[in-house]
């Protein structure tokens, strides 16, 4: 097996010597780091690291990371990034004054982009989204989770189940697949919403689990989509295919999305703009992971979710990017971090913490994914030269990443 070993790294960050699966509350505080470090990666996985008196003499390839920085890669657990065409016209009509919602009643945003993807051919999709992935592994994302949500319609749905499932198979990331047929009443459907609720839980899931295309279900729960009675129902029917819920609910409106989840054991709740004391208590009580997608509430010019109250609460908040069409037309995860601290107010440490190790647990990958830690997929990067992990959402938009390591490999 092929070793890759870094040496003088500055500083080696997010370390796990002793497996710490998740940072809850003041614990995102706690960034363990390893300065003037190594790090040894043997075939796709990571092998040893430590203080640079003990680097091993010998390795395959060496790299020399003098005054350079070393992070887990980035865990991405809520994308969109299967989608056709681009919706920059909803953009501008934004810009005169027409809100998001305004836009989706008149069957524009998703159900725009829902027309342009049932038009466009499987292998266009698998193309665009391919390089989608090859891009954002340039920003440091090492896995990442993807939703249908486009399609809305059998044939839909199923063909963007189906160009995830055949990434997991050629991208060199892992990636989890979220079945999000309840994205919004398609407008075929417009006043027959019982009927799709039917489509989805008597043709789409049963279809779906029979060829094993999802991991997890979703639902979109908001004034504009689903209520929480509907989310309830179809969080109960993915769970009869073995489906865990990860949800996006409290977006624009706080109207039970969260109880409906927590109540349901979801993985996660997403988004989260608006959130009340209540939600934030029936949250405390759980298990459920708040990820937090700031660049959406930028693009929207929307409020940011309140991370502090979350953090100081005790839960556990997770960072991703929401890469889509209509709210967030990035993947960029440094940016996210970015915002994060100087929108959110959440500290640098906090922030690697929700990008990386809850962002894993998110997508139940905290074994393989999200810290430096012996046997785990040696999915890291490398910085260009800076003094501090505060300097990666400090100097917003710049690109200051090397190099991208992938199961081993420089990429
Ligand atoms: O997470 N809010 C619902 N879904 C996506 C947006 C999808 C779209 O506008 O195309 C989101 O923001
Ligand atoms: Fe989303």
């Amino acid at each position: 097996m092929a070793s890759l070993l870094i040496k003088n790294i500055h500083s080696l960050v997010q370390t796990d010597i002793s497996p710490r699966r998740i940072a809850k509350g003041k614990d995102m505080q706690h960034l363990p780091v390893i300065n003037e470090a190594f790090l040894l990666m043997e075939g796709d996985r990571i092998m040893e690291f430590g203080e640079m008196y003990a680097c091993p003499e010998r390795a395959d390839t060496v790299i020399d990371a003098k005054g350079k920085m070393v992070f887990p890669c980035w865990c991405d657990s809520h994308t969109h990034l299967v989608f056709a065409g681009s919706r920059e016209q909803e953009f501008a009509d934004r810009l005169k004054g027409m809100s998001y919602e305004e836009i989706a009643r008149r069957g524009g945003g998703i159900q725009n982009s829902a027309n342009l993807l049932n038009e466009t051919d499987e292998e266009v999709l698998l193309k665009q989204a391919l390089n989608r992935i090859d891009e954002v592994i340039g920003y440091g994302t090492g896995a990442i989770e993807i939703k249908s949500g486009y399609g809305l319609s059998v044939e839909g749905e199923l063909k963007m189940l189906r160009v995830i499932q055949h990434l997991k198979e050629i991208a060199n990331i892992p990636i989890k697949a979220t079945f999000l047929g309840a994205h919004v009443v398609p407008q075929a459907y417009k006043n027959r919403r019982d009927e799709y609720l039917d489509l989805i839980i008597n043709t789409m899931l049963p279809k779906i689990a029979d060829e094993g295309l999802a991991d997890y279900i979703d639902v979109f729960c908001e004034k504009v989509a689903f209520n929480p009675v509907e989310t309830e129902r179809l969080i109960l029917a993915g769970e009869r295919f073995g489906l865990k819920a990860k949800i996006h609910t409290n977006q624009f409106n706080s109207m039970g999305g969260i109880e409906a989840s927590v109540k349901n054991k979801a993985l996660s709740v997403d988004h989260l703009e608006v959130v009340n004391d209540q939600e934030i208590s029936c949250l405390k009580e759980s298990d459920t992971i708040a990820t937090l997608l700031p660049t959406a509430p930028f693009f929207l010019d929307d409020p940011y979710p309140p991370a502090r109250k979350l953090i100081d609460a005790g839960l556990t908040v997770a960072l991703a990017t929401d890469y889509n069409p209509g709210s967030s037309p990035s993947g960029r995860m440094p940016f996210v971090l970015s915002l994060a601290c100087i929108k959110m107010k959440m500290t640098p440490e906090e922030a690697v913490n929700a990008a990386t190790l809850n962002g894993a647990t998110a997508m139940e990958m905290e074994h393989d994914h999200g810290s430096i830690a012996e046997g785990k997929v040696a999915n890291v990067f490398i910085t260009k030269e800076i003094p501090s992990i505060a300097f990666l959402p400090y100097a917003f938009g710049s690109d200051l990443i090397d190099q991208v390591i992938i199961n081993g490999k420089p990429v």
